[in-house]
């Protein structure tokens, strides 16, 4: 948090005459800026639409000044030293006079030792004040902060004999990593509810800070808390990719910074629909105990929930204030579909969104590790795909004749029958080209089949099933096809551990 306010402080010194703090807590704002407007012996104002321009510690300056034009006089008017801390001002900006009159104070101010600052929820900026605006994003609070504000709930009921506070440091440590992602208010809500439920403080609360944090997240509708189940174990062949991510299980531990390795960024995984993309970004959670955050593309823009850039921005914060994390996008195509026609269609919002997420890839710190799938690749800007972005784009093909055996074994053991009883490399035989959400819904239609004639499952009832099922790789062979050329020289076969095959290329350039 210090590091935030540091900024700002620069660059209020700099005299930079406009900045917008995006933030939902306004309170921790404006403490922060009360704290530079005192080291800085400067003036601290609030305005708000409801109450006009009031001095910190003081009365309402001018009951005229919940105009919000009158206001910016009132800026311009004052000749001393001073942070105006504007809230919500953002919906004016759609008034000419406004918008033309912030320019005239963004000039005005530079030659002043005062400072205007937007805080505001939504970041909205008009493409007119793009330049006269610099946008800070607040972070949300972290271990640190949200500790702080434990130990002073706690002190509040010390005193209190009905009350337990039963946790070591340890289960401290794990309240209040259970709590990142929060805000303040939201944090120091749900503590006080821990402590309410069962009055005390126990171990057992880190689970209602979970729960809370789920659902507060999920009410944001661009992030899900995905709880996976999956293992690797339920994935059938991909042995490429199952080591790849194997040798990285630990890479997010102290350890392993010490031992000089750099954090994984990200994976992408191209292939075809239905053989085990998202099944693996679901199993890597699992393997690695990492949380899984599944972000919704699709909704990131399609505006429902504030604006794209928005959107983006607060998943990424969100991702980071959980981290270390897996930060799943699942069919990214969907989203980013198409960012160069797009960029005239919606002024360029999904260029920009799109360009923003690239950079805070390549330049994330925090361990947010990224798995994102997509189907189509033509749909994908090339940018995407330039070394540096990801670790590593593995292509998923439709499942060989051993993976199909695996994958018809993990389903039949999965649905409690034994695989052995099963000609296994026969309906590997006949099931080709089939993927392998394909090979699952034989063996669920084969026990329909079953079931509804009362007896035991057959290989008979899966070979039918087979023989009914046209794939989906025949209809679509062509895409299929272009997508494997595309494939070959620039993604890794996630089934196929192509090391050994690289040097014997080598060999033969050389
Ligand atoms: N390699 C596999 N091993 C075991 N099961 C598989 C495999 N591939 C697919 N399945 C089964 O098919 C289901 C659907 O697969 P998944 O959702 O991972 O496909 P996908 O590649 O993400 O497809 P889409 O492009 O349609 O999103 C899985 O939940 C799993 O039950
Ligand atoms: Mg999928």
């Amino acid at each position: 948090m210090a590091e935030t306010q540091a900024r700002i402080d620069v660059l209020i010194r700099a005299r930079y005459s406009i900045l917008y703090v995006v933030s939902w807590e306004e309170d921790r704002v404006e403490k922060s800026l009360a704290e530079i407007a005192k080291r800085r012996d400067k003036k601290l104002y609030t305005w708000s639409i409801t109450r006009g321009m009031i001095e910190a510690g003081g009365d309402q300056a001018d009951p005229t000044t919940t105009d919000p034009l009158r206001a910016l006089d009132y800026v311009m008017e004052e000749s001393e030293p001073a942070l105006f801390v504007l809230r919500d001002f953002d919906p004016f900006f759609d008034d000419p006079v406004v918008e033309r009159k912030l320019r005239d104070v963004a000039r005005g101010l530079r030659a002043s030792y005062k400072t205007l600052i937007i805080v505001s929820p939504v970041l909205k900026i008009p493409d007119h004040l793009a330049k006269d605006i610099t946008v800070i994003d607040y972070p949300l609070p972290e271990a640190e902060d949200l500790s702080k504000l434990l130990d002073g709930i706690v002190r509040q009921v010390e005193d209190n004999p009905s009350i337990r506070i039963e946790l070591d440091d340890d289960g401290r440590e794990q309240v209040v990593k259970a709590a990142l992602g929060l805000t303040a208010a939201e944090a120091e809500n749900v503590f006080a509810k821990a402590l309410v439920l069962n009055s005390a403080l126990d171990v057992s609360d880190i689970e209602v800070v979970l729960a809370e944090k789920e659902q507060i997240i999920r009410k944001s509708g661009i992030l899900e808390f995905y709880s996976a189940s999956e293992r690797f174990a339920e994935i059938g062949g991909l042995d490429a990719l199952k080591s790849w991510l194997r040798k990285r299980g630990n890479a997010f531990s102290e350890r392993a910074r010490e031992f000089g390795l750099p954090e994984p960024k990200g994976v992408l995984l191209i292939g075809v629909q239905g053989c085990g993309k998202s099944l693996s970004a679901k199993a890597v959670s699992g393997f690695w105990h990492l949380p899984l955050l599944r972000l919704d593309v699709g909704s990131v823009f399609a505006g429902v929930v504030g604006s794209s850039e928005q959107n983006m921005r607060r998943a990424i914060g969100l991702a980071e204030s959980i981290a270390p994390c897996i930060l799943w996008l699942d069919e990214l195509e969907k989203g980013f579909a198409g960012t160069q026609s797009s960029s005239f269609s919606d002024a360029g919002t999904t260029a920009r969104v799109f360009g923003s997420f690239i950079t805070w890839l390549q330049e994330k710190t925090k361990p947010v590790f990224v798995i994102a799938t997509a189907n189509d690749i033509t749909a994908l800007p090339p940018e995407l795909m330039r070394k540096g972005r990801f670790d590593e784009i593995f292509f998923i093909d439709l499942p060989s004749l051993e993976e199909r055996k695996e994958i018809f074994r993990i389903h039949l053991a999965k649905r409690d029958r034994d695989p052995a009883a099963f000609d296994l490399d026969e309906l590997s035989a006949v099931a080709e080209n089939f993927a392998g959400a394909e090979i699952e819904q034989v063996v669920v239609s084969g026990l329909y089949d079953a079931f509804d004639e009362d007896r035991g499952l057959t290989g008979e009832d899966l070979i039918r099933n087979v023989k009914n099922t046209v794939p989906l790789s025949a209809t679509r062979k062509e895409d299929l096809d272009a997508l494997r050329d595309w494939a070959r020289t620039r993604a890794r076969h996630a089934s196929i551990d192509s090391d050994a095959d690289e040097t014997d290329e080598r060999k033969i350039e050389f």
